[in-house]
């Protein structure tokens, strides 16, 4: 909807501030949680970001 896609390494480092914005602060994504992503899965999110976004 906001055109952002996500399938491939390098678009997920473009948007890794917004990933994690999503997903780790405000929890909106994913979308009611559709693919059921879990509270470690969440965590893995966070460790990643924080320790830069390496996407190589
Ligand atoms: C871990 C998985 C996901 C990640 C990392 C993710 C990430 C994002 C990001 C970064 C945005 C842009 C938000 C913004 O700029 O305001 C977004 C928007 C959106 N995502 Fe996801 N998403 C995920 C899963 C899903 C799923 C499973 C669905 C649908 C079932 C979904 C539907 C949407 C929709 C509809 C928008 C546009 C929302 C709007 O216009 O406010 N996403 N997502």
């Amino acid at each position: 909807m906001k055109n952002i896609r996500l399938d491939s390494a390098d678009r997920i480092g473009q948007h890794a501030q917004n990933v994690y914005q999503q997903v780790v602060v405000t929890r909106q994504m994913p979308m009611n949680n559709a693919s059921g992503i879990t509270e470690a899965e969440r965590a893995t999110i966070a460790r990643w970001f924080l320790a830069g976004a390496k996407v190589d």
